[in-house]
């Protein structure tokens, strides 16, 4: 299973394995780590699974046109912002980081 490295707002790192096929997002919600919200459930239509995907990571699709307009309303969104219920796991991902913003409440 992939190891994802979860960076709270609170500065906490939290490593947990997810199985391939599962978010990000699915991975922080099924551990009831705080600060991805999900509202939406996945469905690429809330923007508060909103988290920094380390940079140089390429394994992952490249944002939908959707993805990006949704980003473009995030709060604190950077460069390499992402939905989080977009980024599929697979073993590829192992070591993958991420950092969950203060504000996706
Ligand atoms: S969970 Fe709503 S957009 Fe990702």
């Amino acid at each position: 299973m992939p190891k994802v490295t979860y960076q709270l707002p609170d500065g906490t790192t939290h490593d947990l394995e997810v199985p391939c096929g599962q978010s990000v997002m699915d991975g922080s919600v099924r551990n009831n780590l705080p600060g991805i919200v999900a509202e939406c459930g996945g469905g690429c239509s809330c923007a508060t699974c909103h988290v920094y995907l380390e940079e140089g990571v390429s394994f992952f699709d490249e944002p939908t046109d959707e993805e990006r307009e949704l980003l473009e309303f995030a709060e604190d969104a950077r460069p390499n912002s992402r939905l989080s219920c977009q980024l599929i796991l697979t073993e590829a991902c192992s070591g993958v980081r991420v950092t969950v913003p203060d504000s996706n409440g």
